[in-house]
């Protein structure tokens, strides 16, 4: 539906100003849509079973009506998501959810000013916490499989660490799946720890989330208690670290094996790729994906991510032991390291 055509040097003026037409459109539907998003009126509608007045919906998520209604009537006439009759509406299918974009979108909106560099991300910039988890949910359940599996076989009462937790689904799965493991969540971002709080509360299990920056070890391991079987994951969060150099990155993680001496540790990680590997990539979807995935990271002072190559020279540096590493599905980036410290 939203899908970009090559645009192709040999177009006709016609053509080239049809296809600036499309581009412009897709740009505003993604901004009025991630906007709305971000304002609550998807989750108000997904819950909807019959159709609800515009200035019903005005009402509940506290905007204007009439330019409420400007939205509505650009998202109705140029996509196939919504039904429209006079002021009511209805979700016809499943909008797309775009909480990659909207979790990005404030970073997005202050392009400007990071690039001439008068706002930093992190002071005056961050990343939107509540749709960063979003997105983790819809897109973990292959990675997150996978670990369940490989711990169902664990026979001792264990914890799982789970460094840069998200919402916290890992440690409800894993804990469900085998009742010997009990959990600890870390995240750095508080809006996180307190939704990953509430998740964890609904399984029931024994977990604790913590908010901390996992590079202060001292600080959140106290809350282990010893003599017990430690088993860490790290998942789509270790390249975020690699901000400060690899020399203090390899650090780190002499310091966790230091820490934890043969302790089982998975970590995932997007199987990096160059601009040039991009720009050549036939699969478009993929190649999106991977182009939007490697800009965000130098906009939000994060690591840049990568290659599979470069991880595993990390974990040699760091003395760390990689048992396997897995692809946990077919055309996704991600692969675990499965590594014992
Ligand atoms: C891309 S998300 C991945 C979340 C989850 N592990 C998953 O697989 O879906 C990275 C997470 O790491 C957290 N994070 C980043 N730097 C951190 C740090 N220094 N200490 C603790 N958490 C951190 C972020 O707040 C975010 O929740």
């Amino acid at each position: 539906m939203f899908f970009i055509k090559n645009l192709s040097q040999n177009n006709t003026e016609h053509e080239t100003v049809l296809q600036d037409q499309l581009l412009a459109t897709h740009y505003l539907i993604t901004l009025t849509h991630t906007t709305l998003e971000r304002l609550g009126l998807f989750d108000v509608l997904r819950k909807k079973t019959e159709p609800a007045a515009i200035d019903e919906l005005s009402k509940i998520i506290k905007v204007r009506t009439d330019i409420l209604e400007a939205c509505i009537n650009f998202l109705w006439s140029t996509t196939n998501y919504l039904e429209k009759n006079g002021q009511k509406i209805i979700l016809k299918n499943n909008p797309p959810k775009w909480f990659w974009i909207a979790t990005y979108k404030p970073v997005f909106d202050n392009l400007e000013s990071l690039l001439k560099g008068t706002k930093k991300y992190g002071n005056d910039v961050v990343r939107d916490g509540y749709y960063l988890q979003k997105m983790s949910i819809t897109i973990n359940n292959p990675v997150e499989n996978y670990i369940v599996q490989q711990l169902q076989e664990i026979k001792e009462k264990s914890i799982l660490v789970d460094l840069g937790c998200g919402p916290g689904t890992l440690l409800s799965r894993v804990s469900a799946a085998n009742p010997l493991i009990e959990g600890l969540g870390i995240d750095v971002d508080p809006i996180i720890t307190d939704i990953a709080q509430k998740n964890v509360m609904r399984s029931r299990r024994p977990i604790k989330i913590i908010t901390a920056d996992v590079t202060k070890i001292h600080f959140w391991k106290k809350h282990i208690p010893s003599n017990v079987n430690l088993i860490f994951s790290a998942n789509s969060i270790l390249h975020e670290l690699l901000r400060d150099g690899e020399e203090r990155f390899i650090s780190f993680l002499k310091t966790l094996k230091g820490a934890f001496p043969g302790s089982r540790f998975f970590v995932t990680e997007i199987n990096a790729l160059s601009p040039q590997e991009i720009k050549n990539m036939r699969s478009n979807d993929y190649k999106f994906f991977m182009a939007m995935f490697m800009f965000t990271h130098p906009l939000t002072e994060q690591g840049l991510p990568r290659s599979k190559k470069e991880w595993l020279s990390f974990f040699k540096k760091s003395q760390w032991s990689v048992m396997r590493t897995e692809q946990p599905k077919n055309n996704d980036a991600r692969i675990i390291y499965d590594c014992l410290l």
